[in-house]
C-alpha cells in the first residue's frame, strides 16, 4: 500500500505534456489481437493499467518489445490459449476488452470476470448481448466467461445505453464477422473514434465512430499498423483543475481541446480563464471562483471522470455547487474523504450539493478509487498543513508520472516513505 503526502506551496505555474489516453489505450493494446503481425503503438502511457493489460497479453502469447519511450512493438503470432484468468483480470475492469478480439480471431475465449474500480456494479451484460447476437454461445461458469462461435455473423445491435466497453467491445469482434455489423447508441466518446481509426489502419472497415451510429463491414484478416494514442483528456482536465485550485497558471501541451469542451466550458462558468490553441490549453485560476451545476452523461455531456475533480473544486468556490452522477451508482466516495479535510457537502440520492468554504484542511484521507485520489491530490494542493492519501496505488493506475509532473509545476508532493 503505498501513500502520497501533499504540503502546501502556493500556485502551481509552468507547462506539462499530457500522456497518452489510458482509456483509448486499453482497447487498442487489445486490440492487437485481431492480427498476427506486428503492430507498433506510440504514447501508450505508464500506467498500472496498461502494464497489467500488457501482463495479460504476455500471458496470452504475445510478444511485446519496448521500442522507446512509451511506445511497444507488439505481435501476436503465438497466442497459446485465448484465456485469462482471474489473478490478471481482477486487477483491471478493461481486462474484458480482450475477449471481442479473441472470440473473433480465435473463435472462442474463456475469460475470468474482471475487476477495476468499484464504482458501481459495472456489469457486462451489455457486452455480452452484442457477443450474443454477432451468434456466440456465451456462458457464464464459476465466475468465467466462456465465449463461442465458430462463425460471427454481423447483426443489428442497439445498446440500451452507450457504454464505452460494450461498443468497443462489439466493434473490434465485429472487424472480423461475416457481412455487416451496426450498433445503434453506440457510444460516442473520442476513444471510441481512436479506436476505430486504429482498427481501420489494420485494415478493418468501421465507418461513423464518434456518432450514435458505428457500421462494421467485416473483412477476412487484419494487419499490423502503427498508431499514436490520443492525449488523455482526463488527465488534461485534472491539471485545468491543479491550475484553478492553486490559483496558478498552467499550460498544457499535448491536447485535443474539442476533448475537453464540456469541462472548459464548466470552468469558464466558474470564471476561470481557459485559453486554446490547435493542441494546448492555457488555464488560469480565477480571480473570484464561481459555484456551478454539472450532470455527468455520455460524451459530449460532462464526463464522470472529471467528477470527483471538479467536486473538491467546488469545495472551495464561493457559493454551492450541484452535481448530479448519472452515470455511475457509486461515484461518490471521495465526498467523505473530503469531508474530513473541511468540505461542506451533503449527498442526496445522485446528487452532491456542495457548499464553497474558503479553506480545506489537511489530514489523513484514502484514495476508493482513481478519480477519487486525484481529487484528494487537488484539494491537497490549497489545503492548509499537510494531506496524507492512503491507498495511492489507485492514481497510478490512471496518471503518469503524476507526482514529478505536479513537481515540475511547484508543488510540493512526494511518496511517503514505506
Ligand atoms: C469507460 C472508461 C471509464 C469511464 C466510463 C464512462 C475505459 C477503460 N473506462 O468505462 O473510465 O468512467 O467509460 O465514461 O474506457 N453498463 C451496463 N452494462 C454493460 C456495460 C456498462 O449496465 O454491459 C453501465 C455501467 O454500469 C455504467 C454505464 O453503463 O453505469 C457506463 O459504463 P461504460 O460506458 O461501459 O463504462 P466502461 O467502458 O466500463
Amino acid at each position: 500500500m503505498s501513500s502520497l503526502i501533499i504540503r502546501p506551496k502556493g500556485p502551481l505555474y509552468g507547462s506539462v505534456r499530457i500522456s497518452g489516453s489510458k482509456n483509448a489505450a486499453l482497447p487498442i493494446l487489445a486490440a492487437t489481437l485481431l492480427s498476427e503481425k506486428p503492430c507498433t503503438i506510440f504514447d501508450v502511457p505508464p500506467l498500472s493499467d496498461t502494464a497489467n493489460m500488457l501482463g495479460i497479453l504476455r500471458k496470452l502469447g504475445s510478444s511485446i518489445r519496448h521500442t522507446g519511450k512509451d511506445s511497444f512493438a507488439i505481435t501476436n503470432d503465438n497466442i497459446k490459449k485465448p484465456e485469462a484468468e482471474y489473478e490478471d483480470t481482477g486487477r483491471l475492469r478493461a481486462s474484458f476488452l480482450i475477449a471481442g478480439p479473441l472470440l473473433a480471431k480465435y473463435q472462442k475465449c474463456r475469460i475470468a470476470l474482471p475487476g477495476g474500480c468499484k464504482i458501481g456494479s459495472r456489469p457486462i451484460d451489455l457486452h455480452l448481448k452484442g457477443f450474443s447476437s454477432l451468434g456466440a454461445a456465451v456462458s457464464i461458469n464459476h465466475g468465467i466467461v466462456e465465449l463461442c462461435a465458430p462463425r460471427l455473423r454481423g447483426a443489428s445491435i442497439y445498446l440500451d445505453f452507450p457504454s464505452v466497453g460494450a461498443t468497443e467491445n462489439i466493434m473490434m469482434a465485429a472487424t472480423l464477422a461475416d457481412g455487416i455489423t451496426v450498433i445503434e447508441n453506440a457510444a460516442v466518446e473520442p476513444e471510441i473514434t481512436d479506436l476505430a481509426n486504429f482498427l481501420n489502419r489494420m485494415g478493418a472497415c468501421v465507418r461513423g465512430a464518434g456518432t450514435d451510429t458505428v457500421k462494421i463491414t467485416g473483412v477476412p484478416f487484419l494487419n499490423g499498423t502503427v498508431h499514436t494514442i490520443i492525449p488523455d483528456r482526463i488527465e488534461a482536465g485534472t491539471f485545468m483543475v491543479a491550475a484553478a485550485i492553486s490559483g496558478g497558471r498552467i499550460k498544457l501541451e499535448n491536447v485535443v481541446p474539442e476533448h475537453l469542451k464540456p469541462l472548459s466550458a464548466k470552468m469558464r462558468e466558474m470564471g476561470i480563464s481557459v485559453l486554446e490553441s490547435d493542441t494546448s490549453i492555457l488555464t488560469e485560476a480565477a480571480e473570484e471562483l464561481f459555484p456551478t451545476d454539472i450532470k455527468t452523461l455520455p460524451f459530449p455531456g460532462f464526463p464522470t471522470d472529471m467528477q470527483s475533480q471538479l467536486c473538491a473544486l467546488m469545495s472551495v468556490s464561493h457559493g454551492t455547487s450541484i452535481i448530479t452522477e448519472t452515470v455511475f451508482e457509486n461515484r461518490f466516495m471521495h465526498v467523505e474523504e473530503l469531508k474530513r479535510m473541511g468540505a461542506d457537502i451533503t449527498i442526496e440520492g445522485r446528487a452532491a450539493i456542495v457548499k464553497g468554504k474558503p479553506h480545506l484542511m489537511g489530514t489523513k484521507v484514502t484514495a476508493t478509487d482513481l478519480r477519487a485520489g486525484a481529487a484528494l491530490v487537488l484539494a491537497g494542493l490549497c489545503a492548509e498543513g499537510e494531506t496524507h492519501i492512503g491507498d495511492a496505488e489507485h492514481i497510478f493506475r490512471g496518471y503518469a508520472n503524476f507526482e514529478e509532473k505536479l513537481r515540475n509545476l511547484g508543488a510540493d508532493i512526494e511518496k511517503a516513505p514505506i
